[in-house]
């Protein structure tokens, strides 16, 4: 991987899926820079890096002030740009908190970049859940944009972003439409990010599962170091005409399966099903696949671990880091954001 002595920057680096990019850099000899304030209620964990810690530069500073870190910005090469909140239910409650995190952050970040590193290659961590609710499965990149959530409008904007200030040729960005993400270095503790944190929430503490709806369901869980894969190829290959790039998982399982899994290997947990509670029911998008043929044929790249086997990987490593992820006293988290920028401003409308 051609990574050597090459300087880089992560921005959300402190959190799952760019701790694991960072060491893997790392391991690959990249100088490596994260910029990343630990915002409160994302999964920003300082334990995350404890494998490379020394050989990362930290920024504990916020992209939407990324002037105080232009000199950094100035000399990567590349920018792994994975800060984000990603927890929808968050952003139904706060609307606003998500605004100034997905977007506006990133507006004032992708400016600053053009500014002191025009053209440098940008590789953002777009989402799935742009699409919304899907018309065909598996999803392609053709698909309509119909976010059904506020993280989704949000992302949405930032993709967009990264693929107009590349268009204009400011900056030359890849974005990844990333499926769900799974492994070590998931938060735990923090509630309403997904179900397969949940999941090994539940399953970690002996706790048995609930399934939202009956199961049928479809997801395409990536393990995060085949993520990770798709990040560094995007790092260093040639611009690709098309800017916008889906990544999904090796299989379409559904939620019942998924479910099933964790509680066998968890040592044969009950799962229960109930129906959506209403909150969850306005932003569940049913099932959904990726079809991931553009990135696989741009890039030469195949999703390699199957859900099990990422599964049982991900459940030993927690086995031994588990106190570093939930708290023994309070395994049962509750959501409670604190204000962001003074921003707070909940839902200003009633759920339908
Ligand atoms: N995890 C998934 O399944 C998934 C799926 C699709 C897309 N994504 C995207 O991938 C990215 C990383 O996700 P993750 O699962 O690692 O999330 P995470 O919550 O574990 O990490 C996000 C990190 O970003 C940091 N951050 C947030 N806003 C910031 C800002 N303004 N400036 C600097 N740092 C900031 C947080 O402190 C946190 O450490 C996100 O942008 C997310 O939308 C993730």
């Amino acid at each position: 991987m051609p990574y050597k002595n090459v300087p880089v920057l992560i921005t959300g680096g402190l959190g799952f899926i760019g701790s694991n990019l960072a060491i893997r850099l790392v391991e690959a000899g990249a100088r490596v820079a994260i910029a990343d304030p630990q915002i409160a209620g994302c999964g920003a964990n300082l334990h995350n890096i404890a494998p490379v810690a020394g050989r990362i530069q930290l920024i504990p500073t916020d992209i939407g002030d990324a002037d105080q870190f232009a000199s950094t910005i100035r000399e990567a090469k590349i920018i792994f740009n994975l800060a984000g909140e990603i927890s929808h239910i968050h952003s139904m409650e706060f609307p606003e908190r998500d605004l100034l995190i997905n977007t506006v952050a990133q507006l004032r970040f992708l400016q600053a970049c053009a500014r002191y590193n025009p053209g440098v290659r940008i590789v953002y961590a777009g989402t799935r859940q742009v699409y919304g609710k899907p018309d065909y499965l598996p999803m392609d990149e053709r698909h309509p944009v119909r976010p059904i959530d506020f993280n989704g409008v949000h992302k949405y904007a930032a993709n967009m972003y990264h693929a107009m200030l590349s268009r204009s040729g400011h900056i030359d960005a890849i974005v990844l439409r990333l499926t769900n993400v799974y492994g070590p270095r998931m938060s735990l503790a923090i509630p309403c990010q997904g179900f397969l944190s949940t999941f090994l929430r539940l399953v970690l503490t002996g706790k048995g599962l609930q399934v939202f709806g009956d199961g049928k369901q479809l997801r395409d869980p990536v393990f995060v170091d085949d993520a990770v894969e798709a990040f560094l190829l995007a790092g260093t290959a040639p611009s690709p005409s098309e800017r916008t790039i889906n990544v999904g998982g090796p299989e379409a399982l559904p939620l019942r399966q998924i479910a099933e899994l964790c509680a066998k290997h968890g040592g044969d947990l009950p799962v229960a099903f109930r129906p959506f509670p209403d909150d969850r029911a306005v932003i569940d998008i049913g099932s959904y696949s990726t079809d991931s043929s553009l990135f696989e044929t741009t890039f030469g790249w195949k999703p390699g671990v199957r859900f099990e086997d990422g599964l049982l990987s991900t459940l030993a490593w927690y086995r031994a880091e588990l106190h570093h992820y939930l708290d023994p006293a309070n395994p049962q988290p509750f959501c409670s954001l604190p204000e962001h920028q003074g921003v707070q401003h909940r839902l200003m409308y009633a759920a339908v």
